[in-house]
């Protein structure tokens, strides 16, 4: 059975990841996870210099969900290209190395040192929810990259002039028509997409009368936000031609095969980490029995194959 997938020209051994922000830098979950099993690990989104995020309380559970406003905490590239890189380049399964700026000079910086570093595949984060971004729209207005076309544009291509090797954009579901950022970030170069980030939420405390989050707001993830998820990577695969990888809610392999039926190669595993560190090999496994049941032989043959 072929369990294989293709980002672009990144070969993946099956199509299960592990999101970014969710999976540390790997090694943590080394003891619970064969993470060579993985299809490709997602690292933690680094940036240019170290972050120390934002203040605490910065997560907090809600129904079917977890609110977070971590806020990109990291110790830099360069202590990610000594002291992390080394160690993923080991484990025997594809890195793709998230990164994110908040001007287009330190993402072109940073890719220019990932490709001298032999970096495979880059995931472009253009949609943390809880940073502040310089404008880069018409207005020069502060706005996400990943909520303005214009702005996607110039950041993929940026980072597609300054780097060879698989080039796959991270979009945000806070906007109004995913599919034509997805189709910006393509015809700016982009390989594959990923989708979706976090939703800005928010809770509030009704005994102190104060948000829960010391950020105020933050992003939701976990089952809450699934079906908008699988609307959102049905949507963006009908806008444009190269590979999705799907996230959002995928605690098994039943929610995996949902986003894959809509039009997903990969899928990324986030919130499910949390409740149970060996989730992603579970699904590796439902993946499989599922192909079994249904007399499947590849599993490229199930991708977006939703009846309508
Ligand atoms: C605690 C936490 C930290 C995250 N950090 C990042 C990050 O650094 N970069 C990123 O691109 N996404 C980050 N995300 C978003 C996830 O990668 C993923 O897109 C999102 O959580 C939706 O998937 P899920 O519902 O399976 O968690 C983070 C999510 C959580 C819950």
């Amino acid at each position: 059975m072929n369990l294989s997938v293709k980002l672009g020209s990144l070969n993946l051994k099956n199509p299960v990841t592990v999101a970014s922000g969710t999976f540390g830098y790997a090694y943590e979950f080394a003891g619970l996870v064969r993470l060579k099993d993985l299809g490709a690990i997602v690292t933690k989104t680094i940036t240019r210099n170290p972050k120390p995020g934002n203040p605490t309380p910065r997560l907090a559970e809600t129904p079917a969900g977890m609110l977070n406003a971590i806020g990109l905490q990291n110790e830099g590239l360069d202590n990610f290209l000594e002291a992390k890189l080394p160690m993923l380049k080991k484990i025997g399964t594809k890195i793709i190395v998230s990164i994110s700026a908040n001007c287009l000079d330190d993402f072109i910086f940073c890719v220019k040192k990932l490709q001298d570093s032999g970096v495979e595949a880059i995931e472009l984060n253009l949609s943390c929810p809880n940073i502040k971004y310089t404008g880069l729209n018409d207005k020069n207005k502060s706005v996400m990259f990943a909520q303005d076309e214009k702005a996607t544009f110039k950041a993929v291509e940026a980072v597609r002039n300054n780097f060879k090797g698989t080039l796959i954009t991270k979009l945000s579901p806070n906007v109004t028509d995913i599919g034509a950022i997805g189709k910006s970030a393509e015809q700016a170069g982009s390989d594959a997409l990923s989708l979706v980030n976090t939703f800005t939420a928010m809770a509030i405390d009704i005994n102190t009368g104060r948000p829960k989050l010391a950020n105020i707001t933050g992003g939701l993830s976990g089952p809450a936000i699934r079906p908008i998820a699988v609307r959102m990577v049905y949507e963006v695969c009908r806008h444009v031609k190269i590979p999705v990888i799907g996230m959002g809610g995928i605690m098994n392999s039943d929610d995996a095969l949902e986003f894959m039926i809509a039009g997903a190669v990969a899928v990324s595993v986030g919130t499910a980490n949390f409740v149970n560190p060996k989730a992603s090999m579970d699904i590796i496994k439902g993946l499989k029995d599922y192909c079994v049941r249904k007399k499947i032989n590849d599993i490229n043959k199930i991708i977006g194959t939703v009846k309508l």
